[in-house]
């Protein structure tokens, strides 16, 4: 499975050295990244001076506990959200808006087009961004519904697929765009256990084919494992980085996962132990 270019991560999950030279520009460069919500009563510091990079190829993990920032920072990378402080650059550039160079998966299962079927749902987006028009953009989502194995549904709309289905169309429809990088939101949560893993191990399947560049958020320290090269740990509300380790080298290591889990473990327990001290003092 994924055993190919994981040069790049060490066997021992061990805390990070840049994945790639350090002097290497990153595709995705986010600084000290703050991001708050005003609302009429609160000002909400949802993650509060955030840096990290991610480079070309990437797999790179989201992982923290609810409500400590994740979706809020995938939202900015994708443009919907400005940073109250510090900045966020794709391929040099700053993040100011939307684009179809970012495409979001969410968790949810209705967040395609419960009108069109499944192929029009793809071809639907290749049209609305301008990526692709008429032949060319039904050949690219037909290609595409190949890779997550619909391509027998593609005439099927929606309310006839399960949950699964509908995440693989939503991933396909995402790939297709061909973005700099595709955003996913914890995908598979709301999936039963059985078909999230398969859903898992279609995804790494997916990049062994084609190497593509995926921010991914979670708050499960398997699939953080099992997903990622590449994890950043973001501490409880608000989010702030606890740490940046590399995955495991070979998933099939269970002995290397393993202990990976239990140092991460080890390092969200331990802002537990504080928070307890906190509140007895
Ligand atoms: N639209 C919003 N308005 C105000 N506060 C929000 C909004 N969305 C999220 N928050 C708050 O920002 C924090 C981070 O939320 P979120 O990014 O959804 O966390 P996560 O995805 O890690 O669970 C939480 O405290 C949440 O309550
Ligand atoms: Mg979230």
């Amino acid at each position: 499975m994924t055993t190919s270019p994981l040069a790049i991560s060490r066997a021992d999950g061990g805390a990070a050295p840049a994945s790639t030279a350090p002097d290497a520009t990153p595709l995705l460069d986010v600084r000290n990244v703050t991001l708050q919500y005003k609302t009429k009563a609160h000002l909400v510091t949802a993650t509060y001076r955030v840096s990290f990079q991610v480079h070309r190829s990437d797999r790179f993990v989201l992982l923290g506990p609810s409500g400590c920032g994740k979706s809020t920072l995938l939202k900015a990378v994708g443009g919907y959200l400005t940073p109250t402080e510090g900045e966020m650059r794709l391929k040099e550039r700053t993040i100011t808006r939307p684009g179809p160079d970012r495409m979001m998966v969410f968790q949810e299962f209705d967040q395609l087009l419960p009108w069109k079927t499944v192929l029009q749902n793809v071809v639907f987006a290749l049209h609305a961004s301008g990526r692709l028009r008429g032949r060319a953009a039904t050949d690219r989502a037909c290609a595409y519904l190949d890779k997550v194995n619909l391509t027998k549904l593609a005439d099927s709309y929606p309310h006839m697929l399960s949950g699964g289905m509908k995440q693989r169309v939503a991933i396909a429809r995402g790939m297709a765009m061909e973005p700099d990088v595709l955003l996913m939101d914890e995908p598979f949560a709301a999936l039963d256990a059985l078909t999230r893993r398969k859903m898992q191990d279609e995804l790494l399947r997916l990049w062994d084919d084609t190497h593509f560049t995926v921010l991914f958020v979670t708050h499960s320290i398997d699939e953080a494992i099992k997903i990622g090269n590449r994890i950043l740990l973001l501490s409880p509300h608000p989010g702030q980085v606890k740490a940046e380790l590399n995955s495991v080298a070979d998933p099939a290591d269970l002995a290397a996962a393993t202990r990976l889990e239990q140092k991460i473990h080890r390092m969200l327990f331990s802002d537990r132990v504080e928070e307890e001290e906190r509140v007895h003092e």
